[in-house]
């Protein structure tokens, strides 16, 4: 690792990740899909104590990375961690979050019966947000859904963020 590569890995990933903090409700239950070595899930749960987060997740190595990272860092209580392809998952939630899974029309077609009525989905997304909205817009009209995109920031001194919120 040079010597750079810690602020990079900072501001790429857990900054990144942490733009969402001030995009969720307070208290609900929220999925992290295709979680990955833990983002956004794990920098949000750190940063939010009042949710409840569940790692969605379908490797096995992934998974158990997870559930050891939950256990490590004390978030136990307020983490479970679910081996599953979001397709497969029946449980529902507030709001589903995730980051660099599918194109929002795929991200679609599997998040959208994961939320509760009154659900949102909020997808972090690059340049990319508007043309993907444009593209999920039948999937969107189908669903009664409406997307919007949101600039994020995080901190002075950390490149700011976009995402997608499907209300
Ligand atoms: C490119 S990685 C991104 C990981 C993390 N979200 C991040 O930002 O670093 C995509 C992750 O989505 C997971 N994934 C792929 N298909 C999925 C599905 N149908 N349901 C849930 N997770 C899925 C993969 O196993 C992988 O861990």
């Amino acid at each position: 690792m040079g010597p750079r590569e810690g602020d990079r890995l900072w501001q790429r990933h857990v900054g990144n990740s942490l733009a969402l903090v001030d995009a969720l409700p307070q208290g609900v239950d929220v999925a992290d899909v295709g979680s990955g070595a833990g983002l956004p899930g794990i920098p949000v749960t750190i940063a939010r104590p009042d949710l409840r987060v569940t790692l969605i997740e379908p490797l096995l190595r992934r998974a158990n990375f997870l559930t050891e990272a939950g256990e490590e860092l004390g978030l136990a209580d307020r983490v479970t961690v679910l081996r599953a392809r979001a397709e497969e998952t029946s449980e529902q939630f507030d709001v589903v979050i995730c980051r660099a899974v599918a194109p929002l029309e795929k991200l679609l077609r599997w998040t959208l019966p994961l939320l509760r009525e009154r659900g949102q989905l909020v997808a972090l997304k690059g340049e990319s947000a508007e043309d993907e909205i444009r593209k999920a817009s039948k999937v969107l009209t189908k669903a009664g859904r409406t997307a919007e995109v949101l600039e994020l920031s995080v901190a002075p001194g950390v490149e700011s963020t976009r995402a997608i919120r499907v209300a």
